[in-house]
C-alpha cells in the first residue's frame, strides 16, 4: 500500500492514506491489540500502523517490528525513533523521526468546522476565546490534540485542554504553545514547534520537540 507523503517539519516523515481494510498487514502482536475491536475501529488501527511503518521506512527503519499498544493506547515506538498516529474522516496519517533530533512527536488531523459551539468553552481558554476571533476553533482544538500524543507519554498524567494556549505565529503554518497553570512538566510544551495545514477537509497538525 502507498502511502502519500507531507513535507512540513525538518526531519519529520509524515506518511497518510485512505482508512482501508489492511488487517492483513499487522504484525501478530499488533493484530491481537484489536482483534475484538469493531471493524472500523480495525480498519483505522491497521491503517494507521501501516502509515507508520511507511513513515519509520522513509526513515531508512526497515525492520520496525510491531508498533505495539502501550500505557493510555500510545503507540510503542522502534529503537531510536519517535512518532505519533492520526485518523479521522477516512484519511489515517503517521509522524516519524529519529530521537538523536526529536525528544517527541505529535501529530492529528480533525475536520475543519468540527468543533460544535457548545464544546468552545471547554476547549478554549478565556483569553483564546477574546483573540482567536477569526479562527476556525477547530484549529487549536487539533494543535492540542496533537500536543498531548506528544507530551502524555513524556509526562505519564493526563493533560487538560485549559493547560496550554494557541497562538498562531506571522510565519504562515506555525504555532506557538504556551502552558497554562502549574501542573509539573506541561511546561515543556513552551519549548515546542507547532505546525498546521489543510488537508483534504481536515486540519493537519504536528507539533515537535527537540531533543
Ligand atoms: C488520545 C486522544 C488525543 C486521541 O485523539 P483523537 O482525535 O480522539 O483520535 P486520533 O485518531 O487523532 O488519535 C488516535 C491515536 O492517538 C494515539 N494515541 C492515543 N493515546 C495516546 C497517548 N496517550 N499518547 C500518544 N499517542 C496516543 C494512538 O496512536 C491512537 O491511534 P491507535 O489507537 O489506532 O494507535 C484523545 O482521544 C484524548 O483523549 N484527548 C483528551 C486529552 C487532550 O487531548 N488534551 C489536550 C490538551 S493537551
Amino acid at each position: 500500500m502507498d502511502c502519500k507523503t507531507l513535507d512540513l517539519a525538518e526531519q519529520v516523515a509524515i506518511h497518510w492514506l485512505p482508512i482501508d481494510d489492511l488487517e492483513h498487514c499487522l504484525l501478530p502482536e499488533e493484530h491481537s491489540a484489536i482483534a475484538h475491536a469493531a471493524l472500523k475501529r480495525r480498519r483505522e488501527f491497521a491503517s494507521g500502523r501501516v502509515a507508520a511503518r511507511s513513515a519509520l521506512n522513509a526513515l531508512a527503519v526497515n525492520d520496525t517490528g510491531a508498533i505495539g499498544v502501550g500505557p493510555e493506547r500510545a503507540p510503542q515506538w522502534p529503537a531510536h525513533t519517535v512518532g505519533s498516529i492520526s485518523h479521522s474522516r477516512g484519511l489515517a496519517i503517521a509522524a516519524a523521526s529519529r530521537s538523536a533530533r526529536y525528544r517527541g512527536l505529535g501529530i492529528d488531523i480533525e475536520e475543519r468546522g468540527r468543533l460544535k459551539t457548545d464544546l468552545i468553552s471547554a476547549i478554549l481558554t478565556d483569553r483564546e476565546q477574546e483573540e482567536l476571533t477569526d479562527l476556525d476553533p477547530t484549529l487549536p482544538f487539533c494543535a492540542k490534540e496533537a500536543a498531548y500524543k506528544l507530551l502524555q507519554p513524556l509526562l505519564g498524567h493526563f493533560i487538560g485542554f485549559q493547560e496550554m494556549e494557541f497562538t498562531p505565529l506571522a510565519e504562515s503554518g506555525r504555532f506557538s504553545l504556551r502552558h497554562v497553570g502549574d501542573k509539573p512538566g506541561v511546561a515543556l510544551v513552551n519549548a515546542a514547534r507547532g505546525y498546521y495545514r489543510p488537508l483534504e477537509d481536515c486540519w493537519l497538525t504536528v507539533v515537535t520537540l527537540d531533543a
